[in-house]
């Protein structure tokens, strides 16, 4: 995907990046990703709306002049953030009569980060709106989905709203308009995990927002061009939603099975129960698949083995990414297997503690899990049951 007209004048000129395989270092693209641009064309003047990643900047460069991206006045900068503010050096080089608009926040992250000049940029505040002649874009700063210095534009005649990372999607696309599928669904659920579910509160204020704006479509910077607003919406929607699923993630590590064994036997009670599981390898599986099934489930049992006289590291890192991630969940539960002693669950417990969940239940055992233990277990999934019911999950 190089460049498209998407309407009267306003052209996708991002592109596909089919390579990269984790984003942040963190979470696995199944789909890659794209980096959105949006080329303007006014009556009198014209605007580049978000940029590039560096590492595709000649790509970028070379696609501009391909398509004869001859003159340009604004650089809209929504994001401070370098996979969309990368290339701003290289376009205020390519294109010396350009300034760069932007908010107070991004202002100094590109001067301080990117060595933007001062002279180069122009500080808009919120709701302040710029001509490009028979087009106007409007300024709506956004903080908090996902920097502070998040803001969007949007460009008055045609409806449309430039959301940034909002809304997005790792995916790879040759249309610029988004074909509702399972695998766009799933890779805009990863992507909010990862990026958008810790700010939920936010997310939630904004796509309220869009909602009552009636915008005729969403551009996002990853991912395809929203036509069909309610689509991307409808699911942001449901994701902020403070209710739940009746769901139980249960990821675990497990060096002797014996926790793997404890995590199998309460996922079948609480399957036999009516509550749907999803468990999850630490060590092996992918961790996007894992932030994706937080964003729903209502309760959380972390399994763990013991490494020397502690939990193991991957169960603790889980933990940390959970914490991090802030989903909605309201119930937690510890369980594990030891060998010869120490603390499994303390800094587990203390690493979960900010999510505030309320902890159904803990158990250790040493080595396999005997008879006695798994009758616990069985005790666990009825007392998962009982919270599920009390907050009209079952
Ligand atoms: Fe896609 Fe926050 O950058």
């Amino acid at each position: 995907m190089k460049f498209q007209e998407i309407k009267n004048n306003i052209y996708y000129c991002g592109l596909n990046d089919c390579e990269r395989k984790i984003f942040d270092e963190l979470i696995p693209l199944e789909h890659g990703t794209s980096y959105n641009s949006y080329f303007v064309k006014g009556s009198e003047k014209n605007a580049i709306i978000d940029t590039m990643y560096p590492p595709k900047i000649d790509e970028y460069l070379k696609n501009l002049s391909d398509n004869n991206v001859d003159k340009v006045d604004y650089i809209v900068a929504n994001h401070g953030e370098q996979d969309h503010s990368g290339a701003i050096p290289a376009l205020l080089e390519k294109y010396p009569e350009a300034k760069v608009v932007t908010n107070p926040k991004v202002a100094a992250n590109i001067k301080s980060m990117l060595h933007v000049p001062v002279e180069r940029i122009i500080e808009i505040a919120d709701g302040q709106e710029i001509s490009l002649g028979d087009k106007t874009l409007k300024f709506i700063f956004a903080p908090g989905v996902h920097w502070p210095d998040t803001m969007f534009t949007y460009i008055k005649e045609d409806n449309v709203i430039c959301t940034c990372d909002f809304l997005g999607a790792h995916y790879v696309f040759s249309d610029v308009f988004a074909v509702k599928s399972d695998e766009l669904t799933n890779s805009a659920k990863r992507y909010y995990a990862e990026i958008m579910m810790p700010f939920r509160a936010m997310c939630r204020r904004y796509v309220d927002k869009i909602r009552s704006m009636n915008v005729d479509m969403i551009l996002p910077s990853h991912g395809p061009v929203h036509a069909n607003p309610d689509y991307i919406l409808s699911l942001y929607e449901k994701w902020t939603d403070e209710e739940p699923d009746n769901l139980v993630v249960l990821p675990y590590v497990s060096m002797y099975e014996s926790t793997k064994a404890m995590i199998d036997y309460l996922a079948e009670k609480l399957e036999q129960k009516g509550i749907p599981t999803f468990k999850f390898d630490i060590v092996s599986d992918d961790l996007g698949d894992y932030a994706m099934h937080i964003v729903d489930a209502a309760t959380i049992v972390l399994g763990t083995s013991m490494v020397l006289a502690g939990p193991h590291p991957a169960s603790v890192n889980a933990a940390y990414l959970t914490a991090l991630l802030r989903p909605k969940a309201k119930f937690a539960a510890l369980i594990g297997s030891y060998g010869w002693g120490g603390n499994l669950f303390g800094q587990i417990g203390e690493t979960l503690k900010p999510l505030n969940l309320d902890v159904v239940g803990t158990l250790q055992v040493k080595g396999k899990p005997t008879a006695l233990e798994f009758d616990k277990l069985e005790d666990l999934a009825e007392d998962i049951y009982h919270r599920h019911k009390s907050i009209g999950l079952l």
